[in-house]
């Protein structure tokens, strides 16, 4: 799997296929639907109709939502917090579940659900990278997917550090490129970010 996760927001549920397409065609095989609209529930299920796409479920605030997206056909869940009810209403169903941290507590409260892989959120707001580092000295056995001010530019600074396997954002996804139905752009910016160039 690519270690970019694109962050989607869809304003219209058939925007899922040809956003899908897009980053497919630009080398990204996983995308993350927010439900942050309305449109989220039925962008995940259009978006499971595409083949080679592992498609989730974002912004899973309760264990409801979780019902909600498996129900839709979610394969992941990604939470922008921390909720032991959320990650164990995922373990029920058998998806996998990235929780967010943005502390040291919430990593011991990650390792006390026994998780070994966190999404850092906000993570530029919060120190980038060297947070990372230095979180990552506590926590040998934590993998992190920081997300939340991630940019073409500063990419290759998170994947440099061993203890991330991805990264997430919206770059190459955003609300302005979909509602223009700017695929060609999504595919080239999908593209650069998977060789990792700015
Ligand atoms: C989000 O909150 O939408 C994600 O963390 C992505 O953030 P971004 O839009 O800063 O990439």
């Amino acid at each position: 799997m690519t270690r970019i996760l694109p962050v989607v927001v869809l304003d219209r549920a058939d925007q899922a296929e040809p956003l899908g397409a897009a980053l497919l065609a630009g080398g990204i095989d996983t995308m993350e639907i927010t439900l942050r609209t309305a449109a989220g529930l039925d962008g995940i299920r259009r978006a499971r109709s595409l083949d080679g796409v592992r498609v989730g479920a974002g912004s899973v605030l309760t264990p409801e939502h979780v019902d909600q997206v498996v129900d839709a056909g979610a394969e992941f869940i990604v939470c922008p917090g921390l909720s032991a009810a959320v990650v164990e209403r995922a373990r029920h169903h058998g998806v996998d579940i990235l929780p967010g941290v943005a502390t040291p507590t919430d990593l011991m409260a990650a390792v006390a659900l026994g998780l070994d892989r966190v999404k850092l959120f906000p993570a530029g707001l919060l120190g980038g990278p060297a947070w990372i580092a230095a979180l990552s000295a506590p926590f040998p056995g934590m993998r992190f997917v920081p997300s939340g001010g991630v940019t073409a530019a500063n990419l290759a600074d998170y994947l440099a550090i061993p203890a991330v396997d991805q990264v997430s954002g919206s770059w190459m996804v955003t609300r302005e490129l979909i509602a223009g139905g700017d695929w060609d752009r999504v595919t080239a910016l999908s593209a650069r970010a998977v060789q990792n160039r700015d």
